[in-house]
């Protein structure tokens, strides 16, 4: 009688044990979100906001690119006006610069210490993990290690084309930034299917995105490029998000994309950050994936595994930049 009251049920004297526990189970757990069709996905998610974050980044990219060292006076003015810029970079300079005898405490230092290539990084992450922060209040997920799961692969993107090719201009950067935007997509526009989707993944036995697709109807990358399309933001972009699992299928950029999804699975592999996909990679799995052969189809194995062994390095440095960065 009482968990019927509990329930808000009148127990009828005449259901069986079987009939009332079954009725219960009902009413007390919480129903499983419906799995939702594409019109239905892409008008709830017509009223995610967009990103100013994003759309500045290119603009903010150009002109950075665009000074080098001898400025560092005036850079070090800019960071100096916006309070979280500065605490980040002190946070972060002292992090990876642990054995100072002296914490480094004014901007002009730590832009000393770090070099143009980490400050660049940083004016570009802070607007954008503020704004994904925004999004994201709502849903319980580690989100912290989220966005070092996000930093962690761009820098790594970064690391991988320099691996293998002399030209860059820092577009890597942002395309492994962006690459898991779908996620924060979803917390945002579908919160109680991404809470339902975070608890199977949790169990770690099943791909995220198989789960995504079993729950939702749609996977955080499609949901991600469908996102960056709709607000019109680079091609790179959108095909980063797309086709990160599978850089072989994109149409533009594969190399670029190719890097994001080796850096995307070495750091899961290395158990660095979070990204949500609670399924274990090996690095077996990292060294077989799609992208190398995107990425390096013309080079020989005895050059690969060179290539590959530079990668190592920077991945024993990640954990540390990551820890000052967010
Ligand atoms: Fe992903
Ligand atoms: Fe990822």
């Amino acid at each position: 009688m009482i968990r019927a009251q509990v329930s808000g049920l009148v127990a009828d004297e005449d259901m069986n044990c079987f009939e009332r526990d079954f009725t219960m189970m009902q009413v007390l757990t919480p129903r499983s979100p419906t799995r939702l069709d594409l019109k239905k996905i892409e008008s709830q998610l017509a009223l995610c906001p967009s990103l100013p974050s994003l759309n500045s980044i290119n603009k903010a990219l150009q002109e950075l690119l665009a000074m080098d060292q001898r400025y560092s006076a005036q850079i070090s003015e800019v960071i100096r006006r916006d309070p979280s810029l500065t605490s980040r970079l002190l946070r972060l300079v002292n992090s990876v610069y642990y054995g100072l005898s002296t914490p480094v405490s004014s901007v002009e230092e730590a832009v000393f210490y770090l070099g143009m290539r980490q400050i660049r990084q940083l004016t570009m992450v802070t607007p954008i993990i503020e704004d994904f922060q925004r999004l994201t209040q709502q849903c319980p997920f580690p989100w912290r290690e989220f966005w070092q799961h996000s930093i962690g692969t761009a820098i790594l993107t970064r690391e991988v084309v320099t691996a293998f090719s002399a030209l860059t201009d820092e577009s890597e950067y942002v395309a492994g930034l962006v690459h898991d935007v779908g996620k924060i997509v979803m917390a945002w526009s579908f919160p109680d299917h991404f809470t339902e989707i975070h608890r199977q993944a949790c169990e770690g036995v099943r791909d995220l995105s198989e789960i995504e697709n079993e729950v939702l109807g749609i996977e955080h990358s499609e949901l991600g490029a469908l996102y960056l399309e709709r607000h019109r933001l680079p091609e790179l972009m959108v095909q980063a998000a797309r086709f990160h699992h599978c850089p072989e299928r994109a149409s533009h950029h594969s190399a670029i994309i190719a890097a994001v999804q080796i850096a995307d699975l070495l750091l899961r592999s290395e158990q660095i950050g979070c990204s949500g996909n609670f399924l274990p990679v090996t690095r077996a799995q990292c060294l077989a994936a799609s992208g190398w052969a995107v990425l390096l189809p013309n080079v020989n194995d005895a050059e690969q595994a060179i290539a590959k062994a530079s990668l190592h390095h920077s991945l024993e440095r990640l954990p540390q930049v990551l820890e000052g960065l967010v």
